[in-house]
């Protein structure tokens, strides 16, 4: 493996991928909040960037010719893995094109070997562990921010509906947060590199259990709607529907349940539950928590 540049050297220089997203967002507020850590926010939509202290640059996965102009001289680089079949291609691709000396942050998810060594989910994280750079991986489980994402369950759950596809197994919900803490020390210090990190919530939550929690927040009873696997992924099609049924399937046999105390050990503070999350978040849900 080539040694990494000191991020603490100089300037040092991050680009976040999906700043916009879930986890990039509060990763880029962290890393502008370190004095003189420069943040270049990656999205496929520049211009809607706008985050202080955060520099818009031009990043789509459907557009190799801009990688070399967003990497140049980027010291660490924190990589939202696109749910597309050639993830694994299009990563391996970005990072031939990065500076020899990045640090890099994978955002994965739990138990990504469900499947084995062959899966779609491990040989994304391969394409980081044979690029020649520094890594870190961070497998989270299943993010709170989608019960206040209106891409997802917000609006479902404002109107007192929880459709989803447990099969009676819990979830060890994390704040996305969380995880951009984490990834926030991964990208800065050494001592994370060559770690795969599984981190989750404080507790793994059943589906009922996640739902009174739901309700007291939303000020409504919030009720679970159990589907089957083939209702969920009713109305899709492509490697979109492949990847949500394996999801689901990984949901129901357990993948994620388990929890961990990665985010304490990496970051010195407990992951913040469900319920504090939700205080936070407060009714109706604010997006962008
Ligand atoms: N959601 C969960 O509970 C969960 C759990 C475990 C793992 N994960 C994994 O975490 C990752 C993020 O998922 P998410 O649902 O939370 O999404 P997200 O990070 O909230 O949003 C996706 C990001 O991708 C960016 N994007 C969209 N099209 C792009 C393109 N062509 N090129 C570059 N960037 C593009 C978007 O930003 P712009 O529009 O600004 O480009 C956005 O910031 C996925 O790999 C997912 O599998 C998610």
């Amino acid at each position: 493996m080539k040694s990494p540049r000191s991020v603490g050297a100089g300037r040092p220089r991050v680009l976040v991928t999906g700043v916009r997203g879930k986890t990039g967002m509060p990763l880029a507020r962290l890393l502008v909040a370190q004095e003189g850590v420069d943040v270049l926010g990656g999205s496929s939509n520049p211009t809607s960037v706008d985050i202080d202290g955060v520099r818009p640059t031009a990043f789509s996965w459907n557009d190799p010719s801009g990688w070399k102009a967003a990497t140049e001289g980027v010291d660490a680089m924190y990589i939202v893995r696109p749910d597309r079949a050639d993830a694994p291609d299009l990563i391996g691709a970005l990072l031939d094109e990065t500076p020899a000396g990045a640090r890099i942050v994978l955002l994965s998810e739990q138990d990504a070997d469900y499947m084995g060594t062959d899966g779609w989910a491990p040989r994304a994280e391969q394409a980081v562990r044979d690029s020649g750079h520094a890594w870190t991986i961070l497998r989270p489980s299943w993010f709170m921010q989608v019960f206040t994402d209106p891409r997802f369950y917000r609006d479902q759950i404002t109107d007192g509906l929880l459709p989803f596809s447990s099969g009676g197994a819990s979830l060890a919900w994390i704040d996305a947060r969380d995880i951009a803490a984490v990834a926030e020390r991964a990208l800065r210090n050494e001592e994370h590199a060559g770690r795969v990190y599984e981190l989750t919530g404080p507790e793994a939550l059943s589906l009922p259990h996640t739902a009174e929690l739901l309700s007291a927040a939303a000020g409504r009873t919030v009720t679970v709607r159990e589907l089957t696997i083939d209702e969920v992924v009713d109305g899709t099609t492509g490697f979109e529907r492949e990847l949500f049924a394996l999801t689901f399937e990984r949901v129901r046999a357990g993948s994620f349940a388990q929890v961990t105390d990665s985010v304490e050990r990496v970051t010195g503070r407990p992951a913040r539950s469900l319920r504090d999350f939700l205080a936070d978040a407060g009714p109706p849900f604010r997006h962008g928590i």
